[in-house]
């Protein structure tokens, strides 16, 4: 048998492994779920190895890494494939029509937490080569796979691994499917994803809360100042007011400007996917260079006083936001999260305390737009959706893979099986199966494609 005919043979196995990975509620945020991501860590273990490639839990120093690999000769090219099976939390719970880890299958999708975002997509991969393990095809290539437990949170302690294990992940090409194509039956190569900076921050006014009604107007209210914070970090054109933001950004290039000019942009499909009535971007950028070449800022969450049912006529004693920002090439997390800092010291009142964590971040990044390994992903991606792929960049972030640019000095090739409205990090969340399961054909077919780039 054929690998071909072995994926042709087994879709539906495939299809009832992948619901049972989705049944892990490994959520890397909350510590309640510690458990469940080990398990959900020992099953691929488990999984890899009964495929014949001989994997083991790696600690880290925070959730447990996968590793696995199979080398069958110095002479081969090898490739390390890159996946995180840990997932957003769940919350808000109520606007799910099924629950998060059990698993439906509707509409030609797959409905779960996880399901896109990136179980689905990094089994694509498990899938294509067990194809070759389970009919005893030679493989071509060498192969590492190292799945993520902490991508949803930071990804920090990934890192360090990287960098304490740099001679294990030797590779000479990596490979993630974590990212979305360009739009239904538009599969794409992804170029480049923005970085992130994230922090926390904590104002505090009167050491208790204070009836609004005995205290109001006299005292500082922890929100109001709050608020014109945020309010002010951003002008009326929608640029960012923070010192320097800017200084360290590439324009855009001509090149660039070219490339997304080329690509259609349906202005009320992307209103019906995001159900906004309106856009509101920086001005004088085009929606992809606004999403992809931009940096942001967006305040993810704010939290203090009174939210319970009726009211209560309060001055809230503190209150707190989280805020990421999103970045481009040549600014750097450290670089952006100081100014973020001195900035916000600078305008926050001395009559209020002021507390700001930092969370960390990770820098963008680009890979190169030619060359044999991406000509290899293209030709594998005509292969799997019969449809040649487009250029992209995305503008969400992948921390890791600045890393591996950075510590092994690999390029990464981003093929992303997703779709923007797969409901990633929402309610949901689903994964096409035809969209897996081209991604698979994709995935055997990137083996073969690969395994004949002279590097
Ligand atoms: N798969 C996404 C990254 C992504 C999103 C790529 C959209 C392309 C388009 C990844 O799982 C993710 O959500 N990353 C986080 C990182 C953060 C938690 C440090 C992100 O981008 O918010
Ligand atoms: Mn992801
Ligand atoms: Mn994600």
């Amino acid at each position: 048998m054929t690998p071909e005919e072995y994926l042709d043979e087994h879709e539906k196995q495939r299809l009832d492994q992948l619901i049972e990975l989705l049944k892990f509620p490994s959520i890397s945020a909350r510590s309640e779920h510690n458990k469940d991501i080990q398990a959900c860590a020992e099953w691929l273990v488990d999984h890899l190895n009964s495929i014949g490639i001989e994997s083991k839990i790696y600690p880290t120093a925070a959730h447990p890494a996968v590793f696995g690999s199979k080398i069958s000769s110095p002479d081969k090219l090898t490739v390390l494939y890159y996946g995180h099976y840990d997932v957003q939390p769940v919350e808000p719970l109520d606007l799910w029509h099924s629950p998060p880890f059990e698993p439906v299958v509707k509409d030609g999708r797959i409905i779960a937490r996880g399901a896109t975002d990136d179980k689905g997509q990094l089994m694509t991969h498990v899938k294509a080569l067990e194809a070759y393990m389970k009919t005893g095809t030679e493989l071509p290539i060498n192969i590492k796979m190292i799945f993520e437990g902490d991508e949803e949170s930071g990804a920090e302690a990934l890192g360090d691994f990287v960098k304490n294990n740099a001679e294990l992940l030797k590779a000479d090409i990596i490979v993630v499917s974590d990212s979305s194509q360009f739009g239904k039956d538009q599969p794409a190569v992804t170029y480049g994803l923005r970085g992130i900076a994230s922090v926390e921050v904590k104002i505090t006014g009167p050491d208790h809360d204070l009836h609004s009604g005995s205290y109001g107007g006299s005292v500082p209210n922890p929100i109001n100042v709050l608020s014109k914070i945020i309010a002010g970090m951003h002008d009326d054109n929608g640029r960012i007011l923070i010192d320097g933001f800017y200084e360290n950004v590439i324009p855009i290039t001509d090149w660039e400007r070219e490339q997304f000019t080329k690509l259609p942009f349906a202005r009320d499909e992307f209103l019906a996917e995001v159900g906004s009535r309106e856009l509101h971007g920086e001005k004088g950028y085009s929606i992809y260079e606004q999403l992809w070449s931009r940096p942001t800022l967006d305040v993810n969450g704010i939290t203090g006083g009174y939210q319970g049912e009726g009211g209560k006529t309060i001055i809230p004693s503190w209150t707190s936001a989280k805020i990421t920002m999103r970045l481009v090439p040549n600014q750097t997390p450290d670089e952006i999260l100081e100014k973020f800092e001195s900035y916000f010291r600078k305008i926050c009142p001395d009559y209020v305390d002021c507390e700001i964590n930092i969370h960390g971040g990770a820098a963008a990044v680009v890979v190169p737009t030619d060359g044999p390994w991406l000509e290899a992903a293209g030709k594998a991606i005509k292969r799997g959706f019969e449809v040649d792929p487009v250029f992209i960049k995305e503008g969400g972030s992948i921390p890791v893979v600045g890393t591996f640019k950075n510590v092994l000095g690999l390029d990464t090739l981003l093929l992303g099986w997703g779709q923007h409205d797969d409901n990633a990090h929402s309610p949901n969340e689903r994964f096409s199966i035809d969209d897996f399961e081209r991604g698979c054909y994709s995935a055997l077919a990137l083996i073969d494609e690969l395994s004949k780039v002279k590097a």
